[in-house]
């Protein structure tokens, strides 16, 4: 048995048993000493790996003394770190997820606060706090007959990267097309881990389009249309998975509305433009004791966190629903798809949701 799983074993072992005897602080506080990720109240990660995977996207290799919940590709994950005195916290799609051990990609986001630091100060050996595993499998009706295509761009790709470790794990005869998008070759990524990929999975067929500096090397080139569907030459009723920018997001949608495709589809966008209020009236949002003043055209969820406030959020794009809390007065305007609340009370995801009038929250 090696030195790490020994030390697992005593660590579960008194975590059983003489553990549950001290608070919560007081554990933390003396197993800290023997092992600064052996804490009870949060749960921290080391980070024992990192490496560029091109696209200005950083790939970190995380370990957990807790045991985590591996399972299928297409979940979210909560990291949080301390910067300048504050706790952040970003939702990501890990790569893959063991019982002591996950991967995340990050793509650095300009004025992207987590991002910029993770891609500046982050090193080897620092500690990282993780949340919740959240969110539903992608492309969970899947079978082995079927050839399901994985349309991706960017930070999306680390959800198709998902699915094909997946698949390499569970379903090696898995037939599968990834189609990865990006503006030019230098911007591709994960194209050594892909390699190995396709060693490990013989029916994986890779496409790559550029959009805007074409390249000999590949033969796809501009945004996604009719052509791009018919090179990866797939039935109308292939499952697909898209995921990346809204602008590619939408496009797939559109084309494949079109061309009368009727397989399942899997959809995650990012970046997509937020519905703008027209003026930015000041309104007041009551919740518990507290006044808070904001004007139209902020979301909740930040001005409430700007006020000091702390109310339960995981992938701050309106997916997750970890924020949804009761309006009880007011109306709202969901920034995503612009619509407008009624006056009285239901349910609100404070982080798409913009305040029109006063209202008041129960948090
Ligand atoms: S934080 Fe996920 S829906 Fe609001």
């Amino acid at each position: 048995m090696t030195w790490t799983a020994w030390r697992q074993q005593a660590q579960d072992f008194v975590d059983a048993s003489i553990s549950r005897l001290m608070r919560d602080e007081v554990f933390d506080f003396f197993a800290g000493h023997v092992d600064p990720l052996w804490t009870r109240r949060r749960i921290l990660v080391e980070v024992t790996a990192m490496h560029a995977v091109g696209g200005d996207v950083l790939s970190l290799r995380l370990r957990s003394h807790h045991r985590l919940t591996p399972g299928p590709a297409g979940r979210h994950i909560e990291l949080c770190a301390v910067i300048d005195g504050v706790r952040v916290c970003r939702s990501y799609t890990p790569l893959f997820i063991g019982e002591h051990e996950l991967e995340v990609g990050i793509k650095k986001i300009s004025h992207g606060r987590f991002s910029s630091w993770i891609h500046s100060q982050l090193h080897v050996g620092d500690l990282l706090e993780i949340g919740q595993i959240y969110g539903q499998a992608a492309l969970s009706a899947l079978t082995i007959e079927q050839t399901p295509a994985l349309i991706a761009a960017g930070s999306g790709m680390t959800l198709a990267m998902a699915m094909l470790y997946d698949f390499a794990e569970r379903r090696r005869m898995q037939p599968v097309r990834l189609l990865q998008y990006a503006r030019s070759a230098d911007d591709l990524v994960y194209l050594e881990e892909l390699a190995v990929l396709q060693q490990r999975l013989p029916h994986l067929q890779v496409f790559f389009a550029l959009t805007q500096k074409p390249d000999s090397s590949t033969p796809l080139h501009g945004h996604f249309d009719a052509t791009h569907w018919q090179a990866l030459d797939l039935p109308a009723d292939s499952p697909v998975l898209v995921c990346g920018p809204a602008g590619l997001v939408d496009a797939v949608q559109e084309v494949l509305h079109d061309l009368g495709h009727r397989g399942e589809m899997h959809v995650e966008a990012y970046h997509r433009d937020l519905h703008m209020a027209p003026d930015g009236a000041a309104v007041t949002v009551r919740v518990k004791d507290r006044a808070v003043a904001m004007t139209t055209q902020q979301l909740l969820l930040e001005s409430l966190e700007d006020a000091g406030l702390q109310p339960a959020y995981g992938c701050r794009q309106g997916i997750c629903m970890s924020c949804t809390c009761r309006k009880l007065q007011g109306r709202v305007q969901n920034a995503i798809d612009g619509s407008i609340s009624e006056e009285g009370e239901e349910d609100i995801r404070l982080c798409i949701s913009r305040p029109l009038t006063d209202i008041d929250l129960s948090l």
